[in-house]
């Protein structure tokens, strides 16, 4: 057992699992790593085995639990803080999950379509007015999920880049008082909103739950207001990050890239391979809240489980040649949106803004390319939601 692989360590390349983790690799299906306060943790990287303890429910997603793990300090310190749906166990999580399905059912993503195209198209009408070079974070991967996230919540379009400014607070910002304020600001925006949709329910998702509240009499506004944040911060950066590294990883393989744009009808697959290949949300965490055999190891009770999804998305007992970008594969199922009752509640959303916005890029720069030497271009850190902070381009 290593027990002194640290967890999470910075990626060297940024679609790569970080080189480190090599030991973890080796150790299949789960080894010990240590996290940042000392405190040993285990760390599950067999597929077989990271889908059966995510579907298990003696592990624990509650947050406020004092063993739950803390990969990062900044984790440390929102621990304590109950976040709904993601940071709740069953009954409770099934009950609040319920209602939000119908706003993420296919015929709801179907019919954001067509808004979520002509919103790709007006950015890159913006893009190609301005010019080359520009950068890709800025101009198109961060606006587009954020007006998309007010289209699904049925806030103002105006107000999408409120959404995105204070997000980048809440998720990159470097202080603590920076985080804590990019928080309130959101808060204190919910509340509003929440408040106007209880006199006039719109038809978005906050009017869908508004009129359930009403009708059954459940739940009040100050939880409508926490999911609605949960939602923007689930969906808005990690669509992001997912459109600027998809863009980088694309151009890193120009046969792979000239492969697509010949077949349109391979978009699904190429969208599938590159969420598994690229495993963004690297640090899903748990806790075991009883004692659990599984694989010759035991696990005890308040022992802290994290799941490095890059290392799970390319075990080599299931994904041939895992390092390999390949559109062909016959293997799906990987776990880059989670796996059990947690799992991505916004993927088909996700699906479909990527597929839209990937591949409308490449058809309107066909002559796309790095305005930087990719070594150059900077990307996050190993304790956040993986991606580039800035994409240089060029066309
Ligand atoms: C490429 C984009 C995305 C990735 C890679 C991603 C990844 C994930 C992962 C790994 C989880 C599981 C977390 C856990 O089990 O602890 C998750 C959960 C979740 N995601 Fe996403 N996500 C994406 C986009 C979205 C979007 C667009 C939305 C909605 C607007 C969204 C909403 C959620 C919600 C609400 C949960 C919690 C579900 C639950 O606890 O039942 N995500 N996501």
């Amino acid at each position: 057992m290593t027990h002194e692989v640290a967890f999470p360590q910075d990626r060297t390349c940024p679609y790569h699992p970080p080189a480190g983790y090599e030991p973890l690799r080796e150790e299949r299906p789960l080894t010990r790593v240590t996290l940042f306060d000392g405190r040993p943790a285990w760390a599950v990287t067999g597929h077989d085995v990271a889908r059966r303890l995510l579907a298990d429910p003696r592990l624990s997603s509650d947050r406020t639990h004092k063993d739950f793990p803390s990969p990062t300090a900044r984790g440390a310190t929102v621990r304590g803080q109950r976040l709904p749906l993601v940071g709740v166990d069953d009954p409770e999580h099934n009950a609040q999950r319920r209602k939000l399905i119908p706003s993420f059912s296919s015929k709801r993503i179907t019919a954001l379509r067509p808004r979520i195209q002509q919103t790709v198209d007006q950015l890159l009408d913006s893009l190609a007015e301005q010019g080359p070079p520009a950068d890709l974070v800025t101009t198109f991967a961060f606006p587009l999920p954020a007006i998309v996230i007010c289209a699904l919540l049925g806030a103002p379009y105006a107000d999408a880049g409120f959404f995105e400014e204070q997000s980048r607070r809440l998720t990159l910002g470097q202080r603590p008082e920076e985080v804590e304020q990019g928080r309130a600001e959101l808060n204190d925006y919910f509340h509003k909103l929440v408040e106007s949709q209880w006199q006039d329910p719109g038809d978005g998702l906050i009017g869908d739950l508004v009129r359930e509240q009403r009708a059954t009499g459940s739940g009040d506004r100050q939880e409508l207001v926490m999911l609605a944040s949960v939602l923007l911060v689930g969906g808005f950066e990690t669509t992001a990050n997912m459109i600027s590294l998809g863009t980088f990883t694309l151009l890193q393989h120009p046969q792979k890239l000239a492969e697509l744009l010949a077949d349109q009808t391979l978009m699904p697959s190429v969208v599938d391979e590159l969420l598994r290949f690229t495993s963004i949300a690297d640090i899903m965490l748990r806790m075991a809240t009883t004692d659990i055999e599984i694989a010759g190891h035991t696990i005890r009770a308040g022992d802290g489980i994290v799941f490095p999804l890059s290392l799970i998305n390319r075990d080599a007992d299931v994904y041939e040649e895992p390092d390999r970008l390949d559109w062909h594969r016959t293997v799906r199922h990987h776990v880059a949106f989670g796996f059990g009752i947690h799992q991505c509640l916004g993927q088909n959303l996700a699906r479909a803004e990527l597929e839209i916005a990937l591949w409308t890029l490449f058809q309107r720069l066909p002559k796309l390319a790095l305005a930087a030497p990719p070594h150059e271009i900077p990307f996050k850190p190993g304790s956040t939601i993986q991606g580039l902070i800035e994409l240089p381009v060029t066309w």
